[in-house]
């Protein structure tokens, strides 16, 4: 089963897991990722299989094919992937890749974004560019902004600080999960600043303000309320790479379960599993969190105009276009598509986030013409975050920095502000 390339529209031919293995062996990454590797992975060394060959003086072709061996040598964020894919532990990788069913609505939020093309303009003075994008006053040098995810120490032994440090390298936005495996405290102080904060709301209003009085007191400036998860959703996905994996789980989950131990943010709070869904909340939730604290508020998850209309007129501060990279509902509906309605909603009144299958330059170009002022990617830099740890994160924001730099001056649109509606057209 190879979910992973087929819900990406991976390039490149899937790697085969032993020859990887064995070609790690032989590679600097071994020390790097041995904690990473499962039982029996420990293999003989062997040559890679790169190397000038015998015949033509030229290396082999089969490196084409093989994965990177460091984060400097990705090219694009799919070669992290690779890596990834095979020196994570299965389940691990399965949690990062899934979405729900047959993956419909992730593979949807890629092809919406294929259908578009950009209408590129010549004879632009474009040896300049600005990039910086102004959230709730703050300016960042670039729109691109690193989504919360759960759990990165399954990813990597370093977790949320290896993303922190790769954040405040280039001056990203980080939002931190809820079910981060690192506490706020810690990865405000890795990023030099404090972090956005994302909140599962949880069904217990005590647990829920015990975590807001901690992100508030850590100096979070902005709560990102995620809706779109009431109730958990159908990932067969991870449940089939679970399968594979064979290691025993119980350091970091409940015995005979897959379910994880309490999370950093929720120790000390009476937190119980039962708490973190919330079927019963409804937008009256908004002014229970407006009265629990003053930080400002992005509700994300919506992918409708009348969601967005109801979220302003409960006065929120932002919103997050976001299906939750396909791991919600099996809606099929692309947040790129959604993307257009609601910036109309909006009329620029509150800033607007966007993310969903966003892996090239050019897709963050396609969603800032159509009304987006950032656009945040999940699964790229947990890729890199798999497979190098921070250097991997680094290089997965480098190479999307780069490609929207490109896109831009190749373009002729020097300025996020001269990407408009008209940069972009329907195949
Ligand atoms: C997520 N996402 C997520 N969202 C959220 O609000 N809180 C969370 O804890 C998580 N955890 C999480 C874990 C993993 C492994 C993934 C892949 C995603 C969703 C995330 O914030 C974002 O909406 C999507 O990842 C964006 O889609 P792409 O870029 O992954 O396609
Ligand atoms: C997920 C949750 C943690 O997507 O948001 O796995």
């Amino acid at each position: 089963m190879q979910p992973a390339n087929s819900v990406t529209a991976n390039p490149h031919p899937p790697p085969s897991r032993r020859d990887f293995l064995q070609w790690l062996a032989a590679s600097p990454l071994v020390g790097a990722l041995s904690g990473c590797l499962p039982p029996g992975a420990a293999v003989a060394p062997s040559a890679p299989p790169s190397g000038p060959s015998a015949t033509t003086g030229n290396p082999s072709r089969s490196v084409l094919h093989a994965p990177v061996a460091s984060a400097a040598d990705a090219l694009d964020v799919f070669d992290l992937e690779r890596v990834a894919e095979i020196a994570m532990p299965p389940a691990h990788f399965g949690y990062i890749q899934t979405g729900v069913d047959g993956e419909e609505t992730q593979r949807n939020n890629r092809t919406a974004l294929e259908r578009l093309h950009i209408r590129a303009r010549r004879l632009v003075d474009v040896s300049r560019l600005d990039t910086r994008v102004t959230l709730f006053g703050r300016e960042w040098p670039t729109p691109i902004v690193i989504a919360p995810c759960g759990s990165q120490r399954g990813f990597h032994p370093e977790g949320e600080i290896a993303t922190a440090r790769a954040a405040q390298a280039a001056g990203h936005l980080q939002v931190l999960s809820t079910v981060s495996s690192t506490g706020v405290e810690e990865v405000n102080e890795a990023r030099g600043e404090p972090v956005w904060y994302q909140l599962y709301a949880t069904s217990n209003r005590e647990v829920t303000r015990a975590v807001v009085d901690r992100v508030r007191a850590a100096g979070c400036p902005v709560i990102v309320l995620t809706v779109d998860l009431p109730a958990g959703g159908n990932r067969l996905t991870l449940a089939r790479w679970s399968r594979i994996d064979e290691r025993s789980c119980t350091s970091c989950h409940r015995p005979g379960g897959r379910a994880p131990t309490v999370k950093p943010m929720f120790q000390g709070t009476g937190y119980r599993p039962a708490d973190f869904r919330t079927p019963a909340m409804t937008w009256d939730f908004i002014g229970e969190l407006r009265a629990m604290t003053d930080q400002r508020l992005v509700v994300k998850g919506l992918v409708t105009r009348e969601d967005a209309e109801l979220a302003l007129e409960h006065g929120v501060d932002g919103i997050w276009v976001s299906n939750h990279g396909g791991r919600a509902e099996g809606s099929g509906r692309a947040t790129i598509e959604a993307l257009p309605e609601i910036a109309a909603a909006v009329g620029g009144r509150v800033p607007l986030i966007v993310d969903g299958g966003f892996r090239r330059g050019t897709d963050i170009f396609k969603a800032i013409a159509r009304g987006a002022d950032a656009v945040a990617v999940g699964r790229p830099y947990l890729w890199g975050l798999g497979a190098f740890g921070q250097a991997g994160v680094e290089r997965a924001l480098e190479i999307l920095r780069d490609e929207l730099a490109m896109t831009m001056r190749l373009a002729g649109t020097p300025s996020l502000s001269a990407i408009g509606p008209a940069a972009v057209g329907v195949n």
